[in-house]
């Protein structure tokens, strides 16, 4: 049935060739198909963060000087324009911080851990991150607590169903749950996730690093208690990065880095914090890599409904015709995939593979993703990731599979 037969608007199609410009890196013969790790910055995100430092630089929120003063408004402007994107309740509710990982270690390590005692219970799924999964290890560790696990469906979503049901009868203090596998593309439903851990009474941390440039992001609907992202993977600068928190949340935990401007007043022997975000942002902030973030965000909410489409429709094409390809196993669901593919290739190692294709120009991630103990559970040591954006086009689709036949000719 065609779209118009099914009554389904068609979608608009979308020409990257038109986003190229903005990205001078892909001015040579470049397949960057490595976005999961990292995006490539628009001009608009390096311009703006050569402007705040040829025009506003200072140290922000401590100089009563015009710069001090124009600095200390760019960094909270960015604030802004974060809990705008997000769809948080306030700026104050929004801790910059170096990255994802740095992030998640702060709500482990400055909450959980003070909230959990022996014999609890923290959940974090089968798809997690390492730096989804250490830092609550850790704390399981030092609290002698249980670390629990969320299995996984055969087709690489999580078994949802499954985690409520045991959720129920148990001591469950804190989820944390990634939003999209960096792995699999999955999409997992994490309002749901949120729903039932709420029932139970446990709190839940979102790892959004995979989900924001894709995927439009509201907490609120979400329902989570944290949400954490890093900017260098929505086209923003390296370096910075967000835990937003419920500010009910925020005003229990602790700090974690001590120091200049995180207080409102040091004694000899004591200390009291300063107020909710600053309190978790002690030292000199990465002013400009908040500048850099605001305007990625601005990027990114300039591109058309068929940019995002389009990402998505590189992605299943990619691993359609992998999984064509005898051989070749794909990773993760059919459908509900977003932005990246996973694949192993029978008899190639994964470094052979992604050697391979960097030798025609295409580069793509391969080992363990720092997933190994999703990685473990699919029987695989390593995978190789091709990961998309909308400046990426079909015909680096077509490299990437003419690059793995010819690591198969090559190796096998
Ligand atoms: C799902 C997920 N979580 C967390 C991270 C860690 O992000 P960062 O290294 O920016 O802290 C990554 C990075 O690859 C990721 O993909």
């Amino acid at each position: 049935m065609n779209s118009q037969a099914s009554g389904a608007v068609p979608e608009p199609s979308f020409e990257p060739a038109t986003l190229r410009p903005h990205f001078a890196i892909l001015n040579r013969e470049l397949a960057w198909l490595d976005n999961a790790a990292t995006t490539q910055r628009p001009e608009a995100v390096l311009k703006a963060m050569a402007q705040f430092y040829r025009r506003h630089n200072a140290n922000p929120r401590r100089s009563v000087h015009r710069l001090g003063a124009e600095a200390t408004t760019a960094y909270e402007r960015a604030r802004l324009a974060v809990a705008q994107f997000i769809g948080a309740r306030s700026a104050d509710e929004v801790v910059f911080t170096a990255g994802t990982t740095a992030a998640l270690n702060l709500v482990a390590a400055g909450m959980a851990r003070w909230e959990i005692g022996p014999g609890d219970e923290i959940w974090v799924s089968a798809a997690e991150h390492h730096s989804n999964w250490v830092p609550w290890q850790q704390v399981a560790r030092a609290m002698n607590a249980a670390l629990r696990v969320i299995p996984l469906l055969p087709d690489g979503r999580l078994d949802v169903a499954a985690f409520r049901k045991r959720l129920a009868a148990r001591r469950t203090k804190w989820v944390a749950v990634t939003w999209v596998s960096n792995v699999l593309g999955a999409v997992n439903d994490v309002a749901e996730i949120c729903a039932a851990a709420h029932a139970a009474g446990a709190r839940v941390v979102v790892d959004g690093a995979q989900g924001v440039a894709h995927l439009p992001t509201n907490v609120a609907q979400m329902d989570c208690d944290f949400f954490a992202f890093s900017g260098h993977k929505m086209y923003g600068p390296f370096g910075i990065g967000v835990l937003w928190g419920r500010q009910e949340w925020l005003t229990q935990m602790e700090p974690l880095i001590f120091g200049g401007e995180m207080i409102s007043r040091v004694d000899e022997r004591s200390a009291q914090w300063a107020e909710v975000p600053a309190r978790f942002e002690g030292g000199t902030p990465n002013a400009a890599g908040a500048v850099g973030l605001a305007a990625a965000i601005e990027w990114l909410r300039g591109l058309p409904a068929a940019a995002h489409a389009h990402v998505n429709q590189l992605a299943r094409e990619a691993a359609e015709q992998l999984a064509a390809l005898p051989g070749v196993q794909v990773w993760g669901p059919r459908e509900g995939r977003v932005a990246l593919v996973s694949f192993s290739v029978d008899r190639v190692h994964a470094h052979d593979v992604a050697q391979v294709l960097d030798d025609r120009g295409v580069a793509v991630r391969a080992g363990h993703l720092c997933a190994q103990p999703l990685l473990r559970r699919l029987g695989t040591p390593s995978v190789v990731r091709a990961s998309f954006a909308p400046y990426n086009t079909r015909d680096e689709v077509a490299r990437l599979v003419a690059g793995v036949r010819a690591a198969q000719e090559l190796f096998t």
